[in-house]
């Protein structure tokens, strides 16, 4: 069988099929405790849930314009005036089958085969499949301080003449670490600068922690106009636990967003008409349902990050938002693949391998579950991990007795 080049290039991801192994395991009745997740567990909005039984009971369900329905745009157009202070136009905004869509196609839109998209590494695991799926380079950028912050220049090293975009996700899956304002305000520049794409990915730019505010970019930015190379990602996923309805949007030059559009009309046409209306409904109803995700995720972070300090091998960085904590299990194993997989088989606990991420050693764990799940998975790793812990442990009512 012949497989494209670039088929072939996109690699079976291991967070797949860990979630695979752990839905099987799940089915068969074992008592999985899922800290791999990307999506919080609270219901979506009433607001969006009501926009989108109306629309459902009319029965117009019909094809919508390839760049959005007119009354998310406007929905969007609010988000942007209340969040970045910034006055966008419809031409300005595409929305798209998630925030995922919206940057592999504004990826579709700008890369060249072979030009280069820098983004700080650990990433979010799809940047470099997307770029790969243009023909392009991902490149990542590790700090040379060995912390999550990335700095400017470790960016600015990285740059060449391939070099067409930066992506920057804060806070950031998979550390959770929120970039101080003066980097934003460093990469805004250097991007106009060297006439760069920058792609502020904010997916979960309302979920910080601490009284941190979300950073506006444009406040950096020099050029606003139509020439800007300024793209900002956001969508309703994360912040309105909706992931399933799979709405996300891009915010850029009109003559950018008129290129996306035509790549999207040929890839999936508009996104569906009943999650748009949802997500119209979520932007424009009630708020608070974001300001207690908010809440409960920071507490959920809290309750996470004591408990991991108390393992004698584990270092870990507070996070400052998202849903994710990214913790050195490195005294543990090297290969943070096997050592995810051990935590399954053993414990049937799930959580995501760094080395997804770009850094072997570490795990993923996420905190976006119930209080109780992050208790006792945690509660299970160290008992696999911390030898001195009791020889018994029990699942459910099966009695497990180390036997290493
Ligand atoms: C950093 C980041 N960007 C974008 C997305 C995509 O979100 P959506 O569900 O809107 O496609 C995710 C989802 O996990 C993410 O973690």
């Amino acid at each position: 069988m012949s497989i494209s080049q670039i088929g072939r290039s996109i690699a079976e991801s291991a967070t797949l099929k860990l979630n695979e192994t752990a839905a099987i395991l799940r089915a068969k009745g074992e008592p999985v405790i899922h800290l791999g997740g990307g999506e919080p567990k609270t219901k979506p909005p009433i607001d969006a849930l009501v926009t989108a039984s109306a629309l459902l009971n009319s029965g117009e369900i019909r094809y919508t314009p390839a760049d959005g329905i007119p009354a998310l745009k406007q929905a969007v157009i609010r988000y942007m005036d209340e969040f970045y202070d910034r006055k966008v136009q419809p031409e300005n905004i595409i929305c798209s089958g998630g925030a995922k869509q919206s940057i592999m196609v504004a990826l579709q839109a700008i890369l060249n085969p072979q030009e280069e998209v820098i983004y700080p590494a650990p990433y979010w695991v799809s940047y470099p499949e997307m770029a790969k799926l243009c023909g392009g380079v991902g490149v990542p950028v590790y700090a040379e301080d060995g912390t999550f912050y990335p700095r400017i220049q470790d960016i600015e090293a990285k740059l060449g003449p391939y070099t067409r975009a930066v992506i920057i996700n804060s806070p950031n899956n998979p550390t959770g670490a929120m970039y101080p304002e003066q980097f934003i305000a460093e990469i805004v520049e250097l991007c106009e600068k060297r006439d760069l794409y920058l792609i502020m990915d904010d997916i979960y730019h309302r979920l910080i922690f601490d009284g941190r505010k979300p950073i506006n970019c444009y406040k950096y930015a020099k050029n606003l106009d139509e020439s800007s190379k300024l793209i900002v990602v956001n969508g309703v996923s994360k912040q309105y636990a909706m992931t399933g309805f799979r709405i996300g949007w891009a915010v850029a030059n009109k003559k950018l967003i008129r290129v996306m559009t035509n790549i999207q009309s040929h890839q999936t046409s508009g996104p569906s008409a009943l999650c748009q209306q949802a997500a119209v409904g979520a932007l424009n109803g009630v708020q608070s349902s974001v300001e207690s995700l908010r809440v409960t995720l920071e507490n959920n972070r809290n309750v996470l990050v004591e408990r991991l300090n108390t393992f004698r091998g584990v270092r870990v960085s507070k996070p400052d938002g998202t849903f994710y904590c990214f913790a050195d299990f490195s005294a543990y194993g090297k290969s943070s693949q096997k050592l995810a997989q051990r935590l399954l088989d053993k414990v049937r606990v799930l959580v995501m391998p760094g080395i997804e991420f770009g850094l072997d050693g570490y795990l993923r764990i996420s905190y976006c579950g119930t209080v109780k799940d992050i208790t006792e998975g945690i509660e299970r790793m160290k008992w696999v991990l911390d030898p001195e812990a009791p020889n018994e442990l029990y699942l459910g009512n099966r009695k497990l007795v180390r036997d290493w």
